[in-house]
């Protein structure tokens, strides 16, 4: 296919995905409008979004979709990435979506938020996880949930979730530079709280030799991650179950760390604890990147949307997370050079572990004593 073929061809599957999560969310909200009425939370049932601010939301939204397709004729990745989209899932999945739904709507009008099934397993995990995340239905604990995961995402982003995920991608190549003596199937590269493994998938399109890990407390989206990962040839991404605040790794181990949609659901001093392990886990010279939502001051226009998210989703976390200066904490960590990057509703920090680590900052970030 022609370049201008191919450009057309993902803009034509773009714009399909930004219709189907329109009408999608539309239609839900009539229908919740209609069905709840009168007992649904006022706010939630009124929360429209001005014209001015859908046009900035659409802008926004060109302007990613034409980035995304410059990374690809820059040649940072393939644009086969462009069109990795699980559709036999979709199709699979999305009438689960709406069988799912009433029961989704119960629990959020009646601001149950840590309701699980009797036979799921919540012991051992920290407090500040065992939520019904987004109001979904057994939190990230059970297959259903992990199966439907990103359908929803995509929903909620009209189509936009992995063109936000591929903006790692560029500062991870450049990252990977500083370490361009290293064979290809010597990089190592860890991507946490990897969830469904969608980041993985990107990353693996770009770095076909690459060894890749991938952790996350959720034995279901593992699972998921797993099947999903193992369709694509040669070397699997190694999954392990854990904390993110305790990274079950050695210390100066990769050449880079990614993490992709965590931060805002983790709590102040979760947040510190993982970029202190990103920290440690990462080589000297590496470079951890995080890519979230959008925090205030970086886009005032859509200041409305950023309010609308955690009244709207279950986000216990996010209006602590909005306002949280993620800067100083990796330099807490002993991160240097942090730049900051925005893509339509997502934030990007790139940091670089300096390639002389001061020893007291060995001390602080690994809580060990070192003479
Ligand atoms: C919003 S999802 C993002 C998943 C994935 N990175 C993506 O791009 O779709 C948040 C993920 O973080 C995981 N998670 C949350 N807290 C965690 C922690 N303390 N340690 C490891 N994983 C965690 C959840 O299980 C879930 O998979």
């Amino acid at each position: 296919m022609s370049d201008t073929l191919t450009k057309l061809a993902y803009q034509t599957v773009q714009q399909g995905k930004s219709y189907f999560g329109l009408v999608h969310k539309a239609v839900s909200t009539q229908l919740l409008n209609f069905v709840a009425s009168p007992a649904i939370d006022e706010k939630t049932k009124t929360t429209k979004f001005s014209l001015e601010l859908i046009q900035t939301i659409q802008r926004r939204m060109s302007e990613i979709l034409e980035t995304d397709w410059q990374d690809v004729e820059r040649g940072v990745y393939p644009a086969s990435l462009l069109f990795d989209n699980p559709w036999e899932d979709f199709f699979r999945y999305y009438p689960v979506v709406w069988l799912d739904m009433p029961e989704l709507w119960q629990r959020a009008n009646a601001k149950r938020y840590q309701e699980f099934d009797a036979e799921v397993e919540t012991e051992g995990l920290p407090s500040y996880y065992v939520q019904n995340f987004h109001h979904q239905t057994n939190g990230y604990l059970t297959d259903t949930s992990a199966n439907l995961y990103d359908l929803q995402v995509e929903i909620l982003f009209n189509g936009t979730a992995d063109p936000m995920r591929r903006r790692i991608l560029a500062p991870l190549k450049a990252g990977l530079q500083a370490f361009s003596e290293v064979l290809p199937s010597q990089i190592k590269v860890l991507d946490v709280a990897c969830g469904t493994g969608r980041t993985l998938r990107n990353i693996r399109g770009m770095l076909p030799k690459a060894s890749l890990y991938g952790v996350d407390l959720s034995a279901a989206y593992l699972r998921k991650a797993n099947q999903l990962l193992s369709q694509f040839e040669g070397t699997l991404p190694q999954l392990v179950q854990g904390n993110a605040e305790e990274l079950p790794y050695l210390e100066n181990y990769f050449h880079a760390v990614t993490s992709v949609f965590l931060f805002h659901e983790l709590p102040p001093q979760a947040r510190q604890n993982v970029i202190n392990e990103a920290f440690r886990v990462v080589k000297p010279g590496g470079t951890f990147i995080i890519c979230d939502s959008i925090q205030v001051g970086d886009l005032p226009e859509l200041a409305p949307a950023m309010e609308w998210f955690p009244e709207t989703f279950h986000e216990p976390y996010y209006r602590h997370y909005m306002t949280d200066d993620l800067v100083a904490r990796l330099k807490n960590a002993g991160f240097d050079q942090v730049s900051e990057q925005v893509h339509f509703m997502s934030k990007y920090l790139i940091a670089k572990k300096p390639v002389a680590v001061a020893p007291e900052v060995t001390k602080m970030a690994t809580g060990i004593a070192i003479d």
